[in-house]
């Protein structure tokens, strides 16, 4: 699972140096399966189901503005000046899985886009900070909801971090908001992400007909950060960090 992060990682890491206006998000889809073929893995998202959803016709989510999660890539999808979008990536290494999405800004972003994105990304790692062996995954979504709260942004409730290893989703569901103590304990040997979504506006979302892509009801802005972790005995560690990337303070 380590390399199956490691690889995630620099699935991002490559995409990150691609983001700037003009780039189509099939573009981007493109990146991530030739590095992750490039490493002998394969693209979890690519003609997944879940739940009687059709299979994903992507290697990977871009989601866009006011898509919330599970967008689908595509060549009339032109990113443009001010745009945020987020890339989830989920490469099979071995038969192990490593998830990890980040939001990037396209060109000049509007200052309060670009705080929306610097806080989620905060939120995430608040939520990484209340993992321990001994506690419980409430702990977890209750430090993410308090910070995004206090800020004046609601937290996404439809969709969860997950377990994940050999399988791409699997229990538990890690919520995004919650109450510390409940939930399920918090045990060494877990591995789970956490990927909390936070919009400017209200929380719900709708998802397309297309099945898949989901968006804010009232089309205000959502990012999103995504971690895969290791719950050791002492502590917890980050799967999926970024060549250059270090926990905000
Ligand atoms: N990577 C997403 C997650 O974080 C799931 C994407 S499923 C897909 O759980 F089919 F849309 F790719
Ligand atoms: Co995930
Ligand atoms: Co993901």
């Amino acid at each position: 699972m380590r390399e199956a992060g490691r690889l995630a990682a620099e699935c991002l890491d490559v995409v990150a140096e691609l983001i700037r206006p003009g780039l189509t998000t099939a573009e981007i889809d493109r990146a991530v399966d030739e590095v992750t073929r490039a490493a002998g893995a394969e693209s979890a998202p690519y003609l997944y189901v879940n739940h009687g959803t059709p299979p994903f016709p992507g290697h990977c989510c871009t989601s866009v503005n006011d898509v919330v999660c599970h967008g689908i890539p595509d060549d009339q999808r032109v990113l443009r000046d001010g745009d945020i979008v987020n890339v989830d990536v989920t490469p099979r290494l071995n038969g192990w899985h490593g998830d990890s999405s980040r939001t990037f800004l396209v060109g000049d972003v509007a200052p309060k886009a670009r705080q929306l994105v610097r806080d989620t990304r905060h939120a995430l790692w608040l939520g990484i900070r209340a993992v321990r062996p001994g506690g419980h995954i409430g702990d977890i979504g209750h430090a993410i909801q308090g910070f995004a709260e206090a800020q004046g942004y609601a937290v996404v409730r439809e969709f969860t971090g997950h377990g994940v290893g050999r399988e791409f989703h699997t229990s538990p569901s890690v919520l995004h908001y919650g109450v510390p103590g409940t939930g399920l304990p918090i045990r060494p040997g877990m591995t789970f992400t956490i990927e909390p979504m936070i919009n400017l506006g209200h929380w719900k979302t709708d998802v397309l007909d297309d099945g898949w892509t989901a968006v804010t009801v009232d089309g205000s802005l959502s990012a999103q950060f995504e971690h895969t972790l290791y719950v050791g005995e002492t502590g917890v560690e980050v799967l999926t960090l970024g060549k250059d990337e270090t926990p905000p303070v």
